[in-house]
């Protein structure tokens, strides 16, 4: 069980029932257990049709014919698109603030291939089975040339940002900074490509009624932004178009703007005049709704004798697709990390004929982490320092790229009583010296990061006469626990029950409730949950809910309404806000035949407030779970010759399942940081899988003196 919560001050909030910070049973439990949480694919729409995608079997190159005339009188089959009949679809503006699409190449845009699995076109068909038969029936002849595969077959060049800036930067002088210092470290740290394998397959369902109103049923972490962005690539206002989206099975970034298969679906429903569904199997989900890029990252570390850092520096690559940038940010890290006087960042892109990376959870954070806890760790063996020691003496009050302090930095609790439940003073600071039933034992540790963000939010709050509240808002849930939270944060508004508070999420129709992303959710919308409460408080005149509906005469009249908006104030001009934690792991390592199982873990974290204890320690096992495959198993490999992943499904691509996974012990430390927020909650979602690879790493080399580089750290590894 997670540890008890901080209370709330009171002077920020009304405390009626305390539900806040308690452990609550998520509200979509339920209908999820028992089927009855609706997904994407499943909402029913009379005459609904079918379609399968056509994927390009080259990784570079042009197509020079594609024949359709079989596939066109295969049974059942209603039409077949290529980039000759492609329907008409508009460029939108392309930036988070307009719309968003994750690859800025339109679908069928021209005859050309620039990665394996690229859509190449789309057969619609009564039925599924006779969509996927009739896609085999397209002849499509190409001219071949050479792709880029392998990094070292890349050039990379100066990196640049997704908003456009150089992935550069410098304070002090590195060089001058290396040259004082008495302890060195320099290491390179190699990621592979990874793929979010959400439970859920990507999916659409497009609906047109005539040939300006869309309705999309699929799965986004932010409807607003896919309402706006299908408006655009359609010619419509935003009003036509509504995305609904009451449950996603899984996101981690890769759910947040429609991809090709998405646009290609709405554009061809339009056309048709039918209801059209498109399912992505899991082949091609690997080619054509993102991956995290492989990375190849170097690390310095320069330290004094008693281990004060004097310089840093940290430079990454990583690849992109010849149709979009995305750089993973892995630098973005080390300023915020440890204080030194001198450190320097700088990131190199290649393009590739690798489908489009995109944003996959702690983008950047996760990969970046990594690295630098795994020098971290060597440089306390150097300085034989203890590395709990090392980080403690070496923490930063200050975001050294901002100039920023930290707001309500509770760093130091989280290494101190991770190493206290951990047991860590007991670890003999020697490799190979512990070893239990034949096996070698090893102890590890690894901090934790990630950004506090927050956006604005607005929240439809109504009170009915049977004493029920709704509460209304664009936002969404993808598995993380939002609608528990939004009704945990009313019912404590209001002095109702979680059970009285009705929470509808994710339709565009609704007030905006922002994105669920960047683990800015919970910190973004809640204020605006709890100023709507009030809101509708104030207007009833009353102090709770029940209070409220007294006034109300009888069960005809209208109930109580109030629609309220939050959004963050200058704060961050004073402040820097970052969430901390601290991972320590256990490992037993059969080393003849490299079999490594991870026995125990503790993950200590300072996220601020924290609202429901039970689905924030999820999110934090949840995300450990994910970082132990990233450490262990998670590696989708291509075919070097033809690009088309060898690894594609959950059979074949691995991560943890319940056998590799000991139990998690999570405690959250620390204080509400209400220089955030009035709730003081700073989020909570992609923290927990920083560090985590390298606190494994780190127990491995404690455990056999094995210093492994590269993840994922499979059995051949460790023989
Ligand atoms: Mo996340 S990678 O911001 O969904």
């Amino acid at each position: 069980m997670p540890n008890s919560q901080f209370p709330i001050p009171n002077s920020q909030f009304s405390i009626m029932n305390k539900l806040i910070g308690t452990s609550i049973n998520r509200k979509d439990g339920r209908a999820k257990v028992t089927g009855r949480a609706t997904y994407a694919a499943e909402h029913q729409i009379p005459g609904l049709v079918h379609s399968y995608l056509i994927t390009a079997s080259i990784a570079h190159g042009q197509i020079t014919n594609i024949d359709t005339k079989t596939a066109e009188q295969a049974t059942g089959v209603i039409a077949v698109f290529t980039h000759d009949n492609v329907p008409e679809i508009h460029k939108p503006t392309n930036n988070f603030m307009a719309s968003k699409i994750y690859e800025s190449r339109l679908p069928l845009a021209d005859n050309q291939i620039y990665y394996a699995g690229q859509i190449i076109g789309l057969v619609v068909a009564d039925t599924l089975e006779q969509a996927r038969h009739a896609a085999r029936l397209v002849k499509v002849e190409y001219a071949t040339q050479k792709p880029v595969l392998e990094a070292k077959d890349a050039t990379f060049q100066q990196a640049y940002s997704m908003f456009g800036e150089e992935i550069k930067f410098e304070k002090g002088n590195f060089v001058a900074g290396m040259r004082d210092a008495t302890a060195k470290v320099e290491a390179t740290y190699t990621t592979s490509t990874e793929l979010h394998a959400p439970m859920e397959p990507h999916a659409i369902i497009a609906h047109w009624q005539d040939t300006d109103t869309l309705t999309v049923y699929e799965p986004s972490q932010w409807v607003l932004c896919s309402q706006r962005t299908y408006a655009e690539l359609f010619g419509l206002s935003v009003e036509k178009v509504r995305i609904i989206t009451p449950f996603i099975g899984g996101a981690f970034g890769s759910k947040a703007f429609p991809w090709p298969h998405g646009i290609l679906c709405a554009a061809v429903a339009r056309q048709l005049q039918c209801p059209l569904k498109l399912v992505l199997s899991r082949r091609q989900m690997t080619a054509n709704t993102g991956h995290r890029s492989e990375t190849e990252q170097t690390v310095r570390l320069g330290a004094n004798t008693n281990g004060s850092l004097m310089a840093i520096e940290h430079t990454a690559k990583s690849s992109t697709s010849p149709v979009d940038v995305f750089a993973e940010p892995c630098t973005g890290i080390t300023p915020v990390m440890y204080a030194t006087p001198h450190l320097r960042i700088q990131q190199e892109l290649a393009v590739m004929n690798i489908g489009t990376p995109t944003f996959m959870r702690a983008p950047g954070e996760n990969p970046g982490m990594w690295a630098l806890e795994s020098a971290m760790d060597e440089l306390a063996w150097e300085l034989k320092i203890d590395p709990v020691e090392l980080r403690l003496k070496n923490q930063t009050k200050e975001h050294q790229r901002k100039g920023l302090p930290f707001s309500a930095k509770h760093f130091t609790e989280c290494l101190q009583v991770g190493a206290e439940q951990f047991g860590w003073q007991d670890r003999p600071q020697q490799v190979r010296s512990l070893t239990r039933d034949g096996k070698l034992i090893g102890w590890g540790m690894a901090a934790s990061t990630f950004p506090s963000f927050r956006g604005s939010a607005t929240v439809k709050v109504r009170l009915l006469a049977d004493g029920t509240a709704e509460i209304l808002t664009s936002a969404n849930d993808m598995g993380t626990g939002a609608y528990t939270i939004v009704a945990a944060t009313a019912a404590e508004t209001l002095g109702l029950s979680v059970e009285q508070v009705k929470v509808e999420l994710g339709d565009s129709s609704l007030p905006d409730g922002g994105m669920a992303g960047g683990s800015m959710m919970t910190g973004s919308l809640l204020p605006a949950v709890m100023k709507a409460c009030e809101e509708v408080l104030k207007t009833a005149k009353a102090t709770t809910a029940q209070e409220a509906l007294a006034t109300l005469h009888n069960s005809g009249e209208a109930a109580w309404e109030a629609t309220a908006s939050a959004a963050p104030g200058a704060e961050g001009k004073q402040w820097a806000f970052q969430s901390w934690g601290a991972h320590f792991c256990e490992v037993a390592i059969d080393e003849e035949i490299g079999r490594l199982q991870i026995t125990r873990w503790v993950s200590v974290m300072n996220i601020g407030q924290v609202i429901n204890a039970k689905t924030a320690a999820s999110q934090i096992r949840g995300a450990v779970i994910m970082g132990i495959g990233h450490a262990l198993m998670e590696e989708c490999q291509f075919d070097p010759n033809i690009g088309y992943p060898v690894v594609y499904d959950l059979a074949t691509y691995h991560f943890p399942t319940h056998a590799d996974i000991p139990r998690i012990q999570v405690t959250f430390v620390g204080e509400p940081d209400l220089n955030f927020n009035p709730l003081g909650a700073r989020g909570v979602g992609e923290i927990g899988i920083t560090g985590v690879s390298a606190a494994v790493a780190n127990a491995i080399y404690h455990a056999t003196g094995k210093r492994i580089r590269d993840l994922p750290i499979t059995p051949d590894k460790l023989l």
